[in-house]
């Protein structure tokens, strides 16, 4: 009896451990304060890199920070720029990419992600990543335009082939105040038949 359904964040954290080596590239597509850059940075090592973009100053800095802080900062190059522009900067295979949409905790909740260039990101993302990576989304429907974001992201996502890809959606059905929810894309390895779920 000692299994407790997690929240999103660290449900999402044990799927990224799982399948993160070290030596592993990936991309932290929404910075924000840095705690899933370093979280990833820790997990892909000395000899391993995460790309971590944001829109704003203030999160890049604010990352940075942490970074070298813990002794992190060799092994991340800090974008300062949308994620939909990844692919100006990431030629190298990733078998991660995660996002944490909505707006920069302590700062402006004006400046949110959305949902044409987050998509633009994935469809990005899904281009880098190898076979048997994942992308991760927490999303957030709390603030304006966070459930419309999420609308959005799953219309895309359920176009997606499933001999492809498989995608999974954690969410709680019975919570009032709109807790984050979490989205897991998987790519396929090829010798699996996704059609089993
Ligand atoms: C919820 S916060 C991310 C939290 C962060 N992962 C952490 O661990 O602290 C969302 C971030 O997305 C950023 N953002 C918004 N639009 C973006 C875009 N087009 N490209 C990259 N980042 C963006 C915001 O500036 C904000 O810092």
């Amino acid at each position: 009896m000692s299994v407790r359904l997690k929240r999103a964040l660290d449900f999402a954290k044990d799927i990224v451990k799982g399948v993160i080596e070290d030596g592993d590239i990936v991309v932290d597509c929404t910075a924000g304060n840095g705690k899933d850059t370093l979280f990833l940075a820790e997990l892909v090592g000395t000899r391993g890199k995460v790309y971590a973009f944001d829109i704003q100053n203030v999160a890049i800095e604010n990352t940075r920070k942490a970074l070298i802080d813990k002794g992190f900062i060799d092994r991340v190059t800090l974008i300062c720029d949308g994620h939909e522009h990844i692919l100006k900067y990431v030629r190298d295979k990733i078998t991660c990419a995660v996002f944490n949409l909505g707006y920069l905790p302590g700062g402006n909740r004006n400046i949110i992600t959305v949902p044409d260039k987050v998509i633009k990101a994935i469809k990005s993302c899904l281009e880098l990543l190898l076979p048997g990576g994942i992308i991760s989304i927490v999303s957030y429907t709390g603030h304006p335009g966070g459930k419309e974001e999420l609308e959005a992201i799953i219309q895309f996502l359920k176009t997606l082939d499933q001999k492809k890809y498989a995608v999974a959606n954690y969410r709680f059905l019975n919570q009032k105040n709109d807790p984050p929810q979490l989205i897991i894309i998987e790519k396929g390895r090829g010798e699996r038949n996704w059609q089993q779920y």
